[in-house]
Protein backbone atom coordinates (compact mmCIF):
# COMPACT_ATOMS: atom_id res chain seq x y z
CA UNK A 1 0.00 0.00 0.00
CA UNK A 2 2.87 2.45 0.82
CA UNK A 3 3.54 4.78 -1.59
CA UNK A 4 7.11 7.07 -2.13
CA UNK A 5 5.24 10.00 -0.75
CA UNK A 6 4.20 8.05 2.05
CA UNK A 7 7.95 7.33 3.11
CA UNK A 8 7.97 9.73 5.45
CA UNK A 9 4.89 9.26 7.14
CA UNK A 10 6.37 8.68 10.53
CA UNK A 11 7.97 12.13 10.58
CA UNK A 12 4.48 14.15 9.29
CA UNK A 13 2.79 16.29 12.10
CA UNK A 14 0.08 14.97 14.10
CA UNK A 15 -2.55 17.14 11.87
CA UNK A 16 -1.43 15.56 8.80
CA UNK A 17 -1.34 12.08 9.79
CA UNK A 18 -2.81 11.15 13.27
CA UNK A 19 -1.49 8.27 14.87
CA UNK A 20 -1.21 6.37 17.94
CA UNK A 21 -3.21 7.20 21.00
CA UNK A 22 -2.69 10.85 20.63
CA UNK A 23 -4.12 10.75 16.85
CA UNK A 24 -7.49 9.17 17.88
CA UNK A 25 -7.65 11.55 20.57
CA UNK A 26 -6.76 14.51 18.23
CA UNK A 27 -9.32 12.97 15.47
CA UNK A 28 -11.90 13.60 17.86
CA UNK A 29 -11.15 17.11 19.15
CA UNK A 30 -10.66 17.79 15.56
CA UNK A 31 -14.34 16.72 14.56
CA UNK A 32 -15.37 18.89 17.36
CA UNK A 33 -13.58 21.95 16.29
CA UNK A 34 -14.47 21.06 12.39
CA UNK A 35 -18.13 20.86 12.96
CA UNK A 36 -18.53 24.36 11.87
CA UNK A 37 -16.65 23.32 8.40
CA UNK A 38 -18.80 20.16 8.20
CA UNK A 39 -21.81 21.97 8.32
CA UNK A 40 -21.24 24.37 5.54
CA UNK A 41 -19.62 21.21 3.46
CA UNK A 42 -22.51 19.39 3.88
CA UNK A 43 -24.64 22.21 2.98
CA UNK A 44 -22.30 22.09 -0.16
CA UNK A 45 -22.10 18.44 -0.76
CA UNK A 46 -26.32 17.51 -0.22
CA UNK A 47 -26.43 14.19 0.07
CA UNK A 48 -28.96 12.07 -1.39
CA UNK A 49 -29.79 8.42 -0.46
CA UNK A 50 -28.71 7.04 -3.82
CA UNK A 51 -25.03 8.77 -3.41
CA UNK A 52 -22.25 6.46 -3.93
CA UNK A 53 -19.44 8.50 -1.39
CA UNK A 54 -16.24 8.44 -1.03
CA UNK A 55 -14.20 10.27 1.76
CA UNK A 56 -10.03 11.24 1.51
CA UNK A 57 -8.43 11.81 4.36
CA UNK A 58 -11.77 11.37 6.89
CA UNK A 59 -9.84 11.09 10.27
CA UNK A 60 -12.32 10.34 12.95
CA UNK A 61 -14.96 9.52 10.53
CA UNK A 62 -17.65 11.25 12.58
CA UNK A 63 -18.81 13.39 9.49
CA UNK A 64 -19.89 10.12 7.98
CA UNK A 65 -21.39 9.17 10.95
CA UNK A 66 -23.49 12.55 11.14
CA UNK A 67 -23.67 13.56 7.65
CA UNK A 68 -23.55 10.77 4.85
CA UNK A 69 -25.20 7.62 6.53
CA UNK A 70 -28.09 7.94 5.06
CA UNK A 71 -26.14 7.57 1.56
CA UNK A 72 -26.19 3.89 -0.54
CA UNK A 73 -22.67 3.05 -0.16
CA UNK A 74 -19.77 4.76 1.97
CA UNK A 75 -16.11 4.26 1.06
CA UNK A 76 -13.37 6.02 2.98
CA UNK A 77 -9.48 6.35 2.19
CA UNK A 78 -6.59 7.53 4.73
CA UNK A 79 -3.44 8.04 5.08
CA UNK A 80 -3.65 6.82 8.88
CA UNK A 81 -4.47 3.15 10.13
CA UNK A 82 -5.39 4.45 13.25
CA UNK A 83 -7.90 6.49 11.77
CA UNK A 84 -8.94 3.53 9.81
CA UNK A 85 -9.67 1.69 13.06
CA UNK A 86 -11.55 4.99 14.65
CA UNK A 87 -13.69 5.38 12.13
CA UNK A 88 -14.76 2.00 11.23
CA UNK A 89 -15.78 1.63 15.22
CA UNK A 90 -17.54 4.74 15.14
CA UNK A 91 -19.63 3.62 12.34
CA UNK A 92 -19.15 0.31 13.16
CA UNK A 93 -23.25 0.07 12.59
CA UNK A 94 -22.79 0.74 8.60
CA UNK A 95 -19.47 -0.90 9.06
CA UNK A 96 -21.30 -4.76 9.82
CA UNK A 97 -24.12 -3.72 7.32
CA UNK A 98 -21.93 -4.23 4.88
CA UNK A 99 -22.33 -0.42 3.58
CA UNK A 100 -18.98 1.19 4.67
CA UNK A 101 -15.55 0.20 4.44
CA UNK A 102 -12.51 2.11 5.26
CA UNK A 103 -9.14 1.59 3.55
CA UNK A 104 -5.30 2.95 4.42
CA UNK A 105 -3.86 4.58 1.60
CA UNK A 106 -2.63 7.58 0.09
CA UNK A 107 -5.25 9.27 -2.41
CA UNK A 108 -2.57 9.72 -5.38
CA UNK A 109 -3.30 5.82 -5.67
CA UNK A 110 -6.74 4.96 -4.75
CA UNK A 111 -7.91 1.26 -4.44
CA UNK A 112 -11.57 1.32 -5.75
CA UNK A 113 -12.32 0.95 -9.45
CA UNK A 114 -12.88 3.52 -12.70
CA UNK A 115 -16.38 5.31 -12.31
CA UNK A 116 -17.26 3.49 -8.64
CA UNK A 117 -18.86 6.88 -6.86
CA UNK A 118 -21.08 9.72 -7.46
CA UNK A 119 -19.52 12.00 -4.79
CA UNK A 120 -16.03 12.47 -3.70
CA UNK A 121 -15.23 14.72 -0.40
CA UNK A 122 -12.09 16.00 1.04
CA UNK A 123 -12.34 18.06 4.57
CA UNK A 124 -9.49 19.81 5.89
CA UNK A 125 -7.12 17.34 3.90
CA UNK A 126 -6.52 19.03 0.04
CA UNK A 127 -3.96 21.53 1.69
CA UNK A 128 -1.50 18.34 2.46
CA UNK A 129 -1.89 15.92 -0.63
CA UNK A 130 1.87 15.90 -1.64
CA UNK A 131 0.71 15.20 -5.24
CA UNK A 132 -2.54 17.16 -5.81
CA UNK A 133 -2.61 17.42 -9.70
CA UNK A 134 -2.36 13.04 -9.83
CA UNK A 135 -4.95 12.90 -6.72
CA UNK A 136 -7.09 14.77 -9.07
CA UNK A 137 -7.32 12.77 -11.96
CA UNK A 138 -7.35 9.69 -9.33
CA UNK A 139 -10.71 11.19 -8.45
CA UNK A 140 -11.80 11.97 -11.51
CA UNK A 141 -11.36 8.13 -12.51
CA UNK A 142 -12.89 6.73 -9.44
CA UNK A 143 -16.24 9.31 -10.00
CA UNK A 144 -18.75 8.30 -12.35
CA UNK A 145 -19.88 10.41 -15.41
CA UNK A 146 -21.56 13.78 -13.77
CA UNK A 147 -20.06 12.69 -10.53
CA UNK A 148 -19.09 15.60 -7.85
CA UNK A 149 -16.18 16.70 -5.98
CA UNK A 150 -16.58 19.01 -3.06
CA UNK A 151 -13.06 19.96 -1.16
CA UNK A 152 -13.77 22.09 1.81
CA UNK A 153 -10.57 24.28 3.32
CA UNK A 154 -11.23 26.43 6.31
CA UNK A 155 -7.23 28.03 5.66
CA UNK A 156 -6.83 29.15 2.26
CA UNK A 157 -5.14 32.27 0.77
CA UNK A 158 -8.38 33.79 0.12
CA UNK A 159 -9.18 34.13 3.87
CA UNK A 160 -7.16 37.49 4.37
CA UNK A 161 -5.31 35.69 7.33
CA UNK A 162 -1.29 36.03 7.29
CA UNK A 163 -0.39 31.65 7.41
CA UNK A 164 3.10 32.07 7.47
CA UNK A 165 3.96 29.65 10.68
CA UNK A 166 0.63 27.12 10.27
CA UNK A 167 2.76 26.68 6.97
CA UNK A 168 5.99 25.91 8.95
CA UNK A 169 4.04 23.82 11.91
CA UNK A 170 1.86 21.56 9.77
CA UNK A 171 3.61 21.18 6.56
CA UNK A 172 0.47 22.24 4.38
CA UNK A 173 0.36 24.14 0.42
CA UNK A 174 -2.60 27.08 0.98
CA UNK A 175 -4.48 27.95 -2.78
CA UNK A 176 -6.83 30.51 -3.34
CA UNK A 177 -9.90 30.13 -5.20
CA UNK A 178 -8.66 30.98 -8.75
CA UNK A 179 -5.53 28.37 -8.33
CA UNK A 180 -7.96 25.92 -7.15
CA UNK A 181 -10.52 26.12 -9.98
CA UNK A 182 -7.01 26.49 -12.47
CA UNK A 183 -5.86 23.33 -10.84
CA UNK A 184 -9.56 22.03 -11.42
CA UNK A 185 -9.94 22.84 -15.02
CA UNK A 186 -6.34 21.59 -15.71
CA UNK A 187 -7.08 17.84 -14.24
CA UNK A 188 -10.35 16.98 -16.32
CA UNK A 189 -13.09 19.01 -13.93
CA UNK A 190 -16.00 21.31 -15.04
CA UNK A 191 -18.10 23.15 -13.62
CA UNK A 192 -15.98 24.59 -11.02
CA UNK A 193 -17.59 26.71 -8.12
CA UNK A 194 -16.24 28.36 -4.57
CA UNK A 195 -18.32 29.20 -1.98
CA UNK A 196 -16.89 31.10 0.84
CA UNK A 197 -18.29 30.27 4.68
CA UNK A 198 -17.48 32.54 8.39
CA UNK A 199 -16.75 29.91 11.03
CA UNK A 200 -15.63 29.75 14.34
CA UNK A 201 -12.86 27.37 15.20
CA UNK A 202 -12.87 26.73 18.82
CA UNK A 203 -10.27 24.37 20.69
CA UNK A 204 -7.46 26.88 19.38
CA UNK A 205 -8.34 30.12 21.26
CA UNK A 206 -11.95 30.28 19.61
CA UNK A 207 -10.99 32.17 16.60
CA UNK A 208 -12.85 33.57 13.79
CA UNK A 209 -12.26 31.98 10.32
CA UNK A 210 -13.65 34.70 7.74
CA UNK A 211 -13.37 32.93 4.61
CA UNK A 212 -13.43 29.43 4.66
CA UNK A 213 -14.43 27.64 1.46
CA UNK A 214 -15.66 24.96 0.05
CA UNK A 215 -15.02 23.92 -3.71
CA UNK A 216 -17.14 21.88 -6.06
CA UNK A 217 -16.60 20.25 -8.97
CA UNK A 218 -18.10 17.75 -11.85
CA UNK A 219 -16.64 15.00 -13.79
CA UNK A 220 -18.18 15.65 -17.52
CA UNK A 221 -21.00 13.14 -18.94
CA UNK A 222 -17.41 11.41 -20.71
C1 LIG B 1 -6.64 17.53 9.44
S1 LIG B 1 -7.15 15.85 9.30
C2 LIG B 1 -8.89 16.07 8.87
C3 LIG B 1 -9.73 14.89 9.27
C4 LIG B 1 -11.23 15.01 8.98
N1 LIG B 1 -11.50 15.18 7.56
C5 LIG B 1 -11.85 16.12 9.77
O1 LIG B 1 -12.03 17.22 9.22
O2 LIG B 1 -12.14 15.93 10.97
C6 LIG B 1 -6.45 15.32 7.73
C7 LIG B 1 -6.67 13.87 7.42
O3 LIG B 1 -6.26 13.63 6.07
C8 LIG B 1 -5.48 12.43 6.01
N2 LIG B 1 -4.55 12.56 4.86
C9 LIG B 1 -3.59 13.52 4.70
N3 LIG B 1 -2.96 13.35 3.53
C10 LIG B 1 -3.53 12.28 2.91
C11 LIG B 1 -3.31 11.62 1.68
N4 LIG B 1 -2.36 12.02 0.83
N5 LIG B 1 -4.08 10.53 1.36
C12 LIG B 1 -5.04 10.12 2.23
N6 LIG B 1 -5.30 10.71 3.42
C13 LIG B 1 -4.56 11.79 3.76
C14 LIG B 1 -4.80 12.35 7.37
O4 LIG B 1 -4.39 11.06 7.72
C15 LIG B 1 -5.89 12.91 8.30
O5 LIG B 1 -6.74 11.91 8.81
Amino acid sequence: MASSCMAGKDKMPQVENPTGFFGKLLARGMAWGHRGFYKNAAKVLDLQPDDSYLEIGFGSGLFIKKYAAHVSRIAGLDYSKDMVNLASSINKGLVKAGKAEFKEGNVSSIPWGDNEFSVVVGIETFFFWPEPKTALKEILRVLAPEGRLVLEMAYNKDDGRDHTKHIEKYNFTLYSGEEMKKLLVESGFSDVSIVYYKSIWIPFKGHVVPKGMVVKAKKGKN
